[in-house]
């Protein structure tokens, strides 16, 4: 049953994107389980680059069918003008499928999200501003819109009307907003149906006959481990689950089914948006993280928080996740340093403590314990087996394997395609 899930280990940005392009060729489906455009995936083949916030990464790959499942928020016009962008760039999209069941990110969904954000002022999450958290609080209040409900125009109205009634009382007596139409929401979506029509799907039963037909299927996470809603920093997380068990509610397939997990792991820290980072680095060496590493929001252009390697996530986010294998990332990015710290443990109010706490509170005061490994200063970036590596580096992902609790599989060393050290096969 080779059905893969690979996902972020760490805060997002991981690259993830590459990681799934890199196995696109060889699978038949990508799957995207949860999140929505609030994910920026980048991907480099050849001198072009992508950068995909909905679509899965597979959808490069001219063999692979991409799939956008149950879980996922969708927001049409963003989905459209990600389609446009590829089909002018000579990319086929015909193949995309999209689940019926899927939620569909409105207009007053975003417009909730901005506003909540500026109501917070300083306690506020940092959000990509998509709509995301307000769509899927819809879905669980159960007054959420799925794609399904843009073919029929009667049930939808009675569904906008639903949900519009309580947040126009928000929006005008808390927010001091205008009230939104139903109308006109309603138009806007009714006018999205016939383009999304032939590609959507069951696509629960699709998924599920393509493993009986053992087929290939990869589930692409978006965001990372630490921004689940159940298992992250909460609250300063994403509204979605893109840990392994978010693959299964996601998209419809059994645990049973999955057969592998692959944990994204940068080989240093990186967080957009507000909240706990221990490692979090605020001295030259952040700033050379972020300049060297590109450190930049695809979806939002934040820069983005630089810390060392932080172990105690890693294997953290082996543990809530089954991880199988890790995909290293980034590994070029440390050349040129004499020594790398990681940090091993933390120091939480004087006492040493190994595994990540699960009280807020004692996160926030986590203090990283740093060992210090031998850096290296030779170009690894032409590396193709891990014995091209310097000693350093080799001892570096070496001792990040140990610490982290799952064979390190792959090693990226360049954003390209090619750029990876396969250690283990994936299929
Ligand atoms: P994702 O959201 O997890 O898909 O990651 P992003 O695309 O937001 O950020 C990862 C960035 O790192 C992208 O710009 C990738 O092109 C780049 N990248 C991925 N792997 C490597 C690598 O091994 N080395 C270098 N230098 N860049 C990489
Ligand atoms: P990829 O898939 C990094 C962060 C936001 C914010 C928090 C909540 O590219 O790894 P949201 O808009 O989801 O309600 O914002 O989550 N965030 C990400 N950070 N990478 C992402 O996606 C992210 N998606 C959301 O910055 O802190
Ligand atoms: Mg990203």
């Amino acid at each position: 049953m080779p059905a893969l899930v690979l996902l972020g280990a760490q805060w997002g940005d991981e690259g993830k994107g590459k990681a799934t392009d890199l196995l696109g060729g060889s699978v038949d489906y990508v799957v995207r389980y949860q999140g929505g455009n609030n994910a920026g995936h980048t991907v480099v083949v050849g001198d072009q680059k992508y950068a995909l916030h909905l679509l899965p990464s597979g959808i490069l790959s001219p063999g692979c069918t991409p799939v956008i499942g149950n879980g996922v928020v969708v927001d049409p016009s963003v989905l459209f003008s990600e389609l446009n962008g590829l089909n002018d760039r000579g990319v086929d999209t015909s193949k995309l499928l999209i689940s019926g069941n899927a939620h569909v990110i409105t207009p007053y969904n975003v417009t909730v999200d901005k506003v909540t954000e500026r109501f917070l002022g300083k306690r506020k999450i940092g959000t990509t501003g998509r709509g995301i958290g307000p769509t899927y609080a819809d879905k669980i209040n159960r007054v959420g819109i799925r794609i399904q409900d843009l073919y029929d125009e009667s049930i939808l109205t009675q569904k906008v009307e639903a949900a519009l009634d309580g947040k126009n009382q928000l929006l005008t007596k808390v927010f001091n907003r205008r009230a939104i139409e139903v109308g006109q929401v309603v138009e806007e979506l009714l006018g999205y149906a016939d383009r999304l029509k032939p590609y959507v799907a069951d696509t629960v039963l699709v998924l599920n006959q393509a493993l009986e037909q053992d087929k290939v299927v990869l589930f692409e996470g978006g965001q990372g481990t630490l921004l689940d809603i159940d298992h992250g920093t909460y609250p300063f997380v994403t509204s979605s689950n893109p840990t392994a068990g978010g693959a299964c509610t996601g998209a419809g397939v059994g645990p049973t089914k999955i057969s592998r997990v692959i944990g994204i792991l940068k080989a240093y820290t990186t967080r957009v948006g507000s909240g706990p980072f221990p490692t979090e680095l605020f001295d030259e060496d952040g700033e050379a993280l972020r300049r060297i590493g590109g450190e930049r929001g695809v979806t939002t252009g934040r820069d983005r928080r630089c810390g060392w390697f932080d172990a105690v996530i890693a294997r953290y986010a082996t543990r809530v996740n089954g991880l199988t294998d890790f995909f290293l990332t980034k590994l070029d990015v440390l050349t040129g340093w004499e020594q790398i710290p990681v940090c091993v443990a933390y120091e939480i109010d004087g006492r040493r403590v190994e595994e990540l706490p699960y009280s807020q509170t004692d996160f926030h005061h986590a203090k990283p314990v740093y060992e210090y490994l031998p850096g290296w200063s030779e170009d690894i970036t032409k590396a193709k087996s891990f014995s091209d590596l310097p000693k350093n580096a080799q001892d570096y992902v070496k001792a990040l394997e140990e610490m982290s609790g799952a064979p390190i599989s792959a090693i990226g060393v360049g954003p390209g395609r090619d750029e990876t050290i396969e250690v283990n096969s994936f299929l």
